[in-house]
């Protein structure tokens, strides 16, 4: 074993058939291009290293720091990167397939196109992590972490594959459990305290038109959490009610003062100007009625409804089993207008989606996921499946 300190030592004794260099200190090494197959880096230092194109083939890297390294089109398979840290590493098009990564921190690592295939994650940390068009086919996340900022690829489902949801977040397992659900709001308004009302009504700008054009009134949002979508509703007319099992999240978000960033938003959504209207817009919003209660309380908030919008809600309740998803389902449509439209929206749940979109069909109840569909539907109750993910 020998312990180098720079780039050009270790290439020397590597070509000279030297391969064990654990624990050695190759803070910003360049190393680009460099032929390092089956090298042991155990415990190493790289932070910022570059290692692009690098051939690490086979490589043991464990608990190696390779904070912040450049490692773009280098070769990983089958390399042992346990417990390494790769927070922040650039990792563009490398190729970890058979790696091992248990343990392993990719938290706000970029994995733009990286090819996982076969790669054990078991427990790494994906927090901030952008893996767009990442192959991950075979690879095992089992219990590996992610957070709301982590990008997968298209139709690959965290949940599914992490066994969990997101593990920082404190998502109650009984759907029911209104003290959980207290905990969890806190727990992420203490966490997110900037971010989290904003993003939370993604169609509206489509959606408020449209609602307006069926002649629609009153409208329900079941499992509101702290969103701000009850407010753009009342803004724009609607009559609003926020159904919610969490007081907490009820009391945060009637008292919530609106920032005129997000009065803004708010008035984007109904084509008004922010200077003229910031005052009436407050006036309007105070009009929306917060109920805690659960939706499974057939006594709270009974209806009907023109409209109910639900988002990522209804999908928890398979956390608990099939019967009980398709029971949330009957128990917001039993509040719906003989005319009207359910929305439910679902968050990397495009399978229970699918399987409430058929239960509906089957049933006789119109169902799609295209919301245009509920025009050649105006006399019927309809449910539209929102699906998205990240
Ligand atoms: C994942 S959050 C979604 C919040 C919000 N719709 C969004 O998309 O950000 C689920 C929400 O459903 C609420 N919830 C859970 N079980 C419920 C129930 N049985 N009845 C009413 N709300 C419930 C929780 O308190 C939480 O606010």
């Amino acid at each position: 074993m020998v312990k180098v300190n720079n780039a050009e030592e270790l290439l020397n004794l590597y070509a000279a058939g030297e391969k064990d260099f654990q624990n050695s200190d190759l803070t910003a090494a360049n190393l680009q291009g460099a032929n390092l197959r089956y090298i042991n880096l155990t415990g190493a230092t790289l932070k910022r290293a570059d290692l692009s194109s690098a051939d690490l083939r086979n490589a043991l890297l464990l608990r190696a720091n390779l904070s912040n390294a450049m490692l773009n089109k280098a070769n990983l398979s089958q390399a042992n990167m346990t417990r390494a840290d790769l927070s922040r590493a650039v990792m563009t098009k490398a190729n970890f397939t058979k790696a091992t990564m248990l343990r392993v921190d990719l938290s706000g690592s970029i994995l733009l196109e990286a090819n996982l295939e076969n790669a054990r994650l078991r427990e790494a940390n994906l927090k901030d992590a952008n893996l767009r068009g990442a192959n991950l086919e075979k690879a095992n996340f089992t219990q590996a972490q992610y957070n709301y900022k982590t990008l997968f690829p298209e139709d690959f489902d965290p949940v599914k594959a992490t066994k969990t949801f997101y593990p920082d977040y404190p998502i109650p397992t009984n759907v029911n459990d209104a003290e959980g659900w207290n905990y969890f709001w806190k727990y992420i308004i203490s966490m997110y305290p900037e971010e989290l009302l904003f993003d939370l009504f993604d169609d509206s700008d489509f959606l408020i038109p449209f609602l307006k054009k069926l002649g629609y009134q009153t409208i329900l949002c079941a499992g509101n959490g702290i969103s701000l979508e009850p407010y753009a509703l009342a803004y724009a007319g609607f009559d609003v009610t926020a159904l919610d099992v969490s007081g907490y999240a009820n009391q945060y978000v009637s008292n919530y003062k609106i920032s005129d960033k997000e009065l803004k938003y708010i008035s984007y959504f109904s084509d008004l100007n922010i200077e003229e209207i910031s005052t009436e817009i407050l006036q309007k919003v105070k009009t929306v009625k917060f109920v805690t209660g659960s939706i499974c309380d057939a006594d709270i908030c009974p209806g009907l409804f023109d409209v109910i919008i639900t988002r990522r809600t209804v999908q928890l309740f398979n956390i608990i089993s099939q019967e009980q998803v398709i029971a949330a389902m009957q128990s917001l449509l039993n509040r719906l207008s003989p005319t009207g439209l359910l929305i439910n929206h679902g968050h990397n749940a495009y399978a229970i989606n699918d399987f409430l979109q058929n239960w509906l069909l089957s049933r006789g109840i119109f169902a799609s996921n295209k919301i245009n569909d509920k025009l050649q539907h105006q006399n019927q109750k309809f449910v539209y499946f929102k699906g998205t993910s990240g």
